[in-house]
């Protein structure tokens, strides 16, 4: 009997430390202990050589020995039935999911577009806050607190803070690079912009904008005609024909707006330009003394210019695109029709 308890203790460390790396081992184990010839029933069959008094514990002793080989048994088949599977799951020779490739949204494009043209020129890009003070927005730009050109650009202001405001031009940029008072600047400002407007496929309550600003002394209208023309020549073609209409704001004095030839039309008329030949790109002008001196910038010694354009329309007329919604939407389907190398 002591050695029947022995051996039984002895196979059941065997079992204990045995490990399937796969099926086909679980299957020999199987074979091994508990098969017609294996281990389990030839030691059950030692019940024989017990004495009668004993039998009633060996017997228990023999049936925990088979259960402990059979639960044994188990735990092996569902491992190794789990690692084939984990297997199957990092299978390294399967083909992989392919990722899909982004594109650049359109705004980015034309932006990109736009900031090349006047980089070439020595411009460099100054970004700011989206969220703008009062001062920066307005009051620095000229535009003191119930000024009626205030109403030019529908604004919204913070709720928590009315001397917040989102920004309704990135001319609010240029403030903050005048206040640098490093001199001379020439610089771009794209960013996103907002105006309290109907949402609508031609006006939106955001938008984007490049503004630019060239501070220096001795700045001159001419040099403002001369680095938009250049622009547009880059911009739209050799062909194209410009023309500049007395405008108001005030930052700028003299004020300007620029019209190109339709691009669409070549002039003729059409609905894009609404039969006029002319398309609006842009206001500009001389950056007024008040802001100058704003600023912290000697009106008597520096002279300047400053421009802003909006990215979306040229955008929708280069792209077609007849809904101004199409670009904040983020419908795969509309933006992956994009791509460019810039
Ligand atoms: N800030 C003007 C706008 O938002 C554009 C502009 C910039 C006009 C600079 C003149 C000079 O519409």
């Amino acid at each position: 009997m002591d050695n029947l308890l022995n051996q039984i203790a002895g196979y059941k460390n065997e079992i204990s430390a045995f490990t399937a790396a796969d099926e086909k081992q679980v299957e020999e184990f199987r074979i091994k202990w508990l098969g017609t010839k294996g281990i389990v029933k030839a030691t059950m069959g030692e019940m024989k050589n017990v004495a009668p008094e004993q039998k009633k514990e060996a017997g228990q002793i023999l049936n925990e020995f088979k259960q402990f080989a059979e639960a044994r048994y188990e735990e092996l088949k569902a491992s190794a039935t789990g690692a084939v599977q984990t297997g199957f799951s990092i299978d390294i020779s399967l083909p992989g999911d392919t990722m899909p490739l982004g594109s650049r949204h359109p705004v980015t494009l034309m932006r990109n577009r736009i900031v090349s043209i006047f980089q070439r020129l020595g411009f460099a890009v100054a970004e700011g806050p989206e969220i703008e003070d009062d001062w920066h927005n307005f009051g620095a730009l000229n535009l003191p607190a119930h000024h009626p050109a205030r109403d030019m650009q529908d604004t919204f202001y913070i709720q928590q803070n009315p001397d917040w405001v989102l920004r309704t031009h990135t001319s609010s940029v240029q403030i903050r690079e005048m206040e640098k008072g490093k001199l001379p600047i020439r610089m771009l400002m794209p960013g996103r912009v907002y105006r309290n407007e109907t949402v609508s496929a031609r006006s939106h309550c955001f938008f984007h904008q490049v503004e630019g600003l060239y501070i220096d002394e001795n700045v001159s209208f001419a040099d403002l005609k001369q680095t938009l023309y250049f622009f547009v020549k880059e911009m739209y073609g050799k062909d194209v024909k410009v023309r500049f209409r007395p405008s108001y704001f005030p930052f700028t004095e003299p004020s300007a707006e620029m019209d190109v030839t339709c691009f669409i039309c070549g002039g003729s008329g059409c609905n894009i330009c609404k039969k006029t030949g002319w398309v609006e790109i842009l206001g500009c002008g001389m950056v007024h003394p008040n802001v100058l001196s704003n600023c912290g910038i000697d009106p008597n010694k520096y002279t300047g210019f400053a421009f802003g354009m909006g990215i979306e329309r040229p955008a929708m007329l280069k792209y077609g695109v007849n809904d101004l919604r199409l670009f904040s939407e983020n419908d795969v389907r509309f933006l992956k029709q994009f791509t460019s190398a810039i």
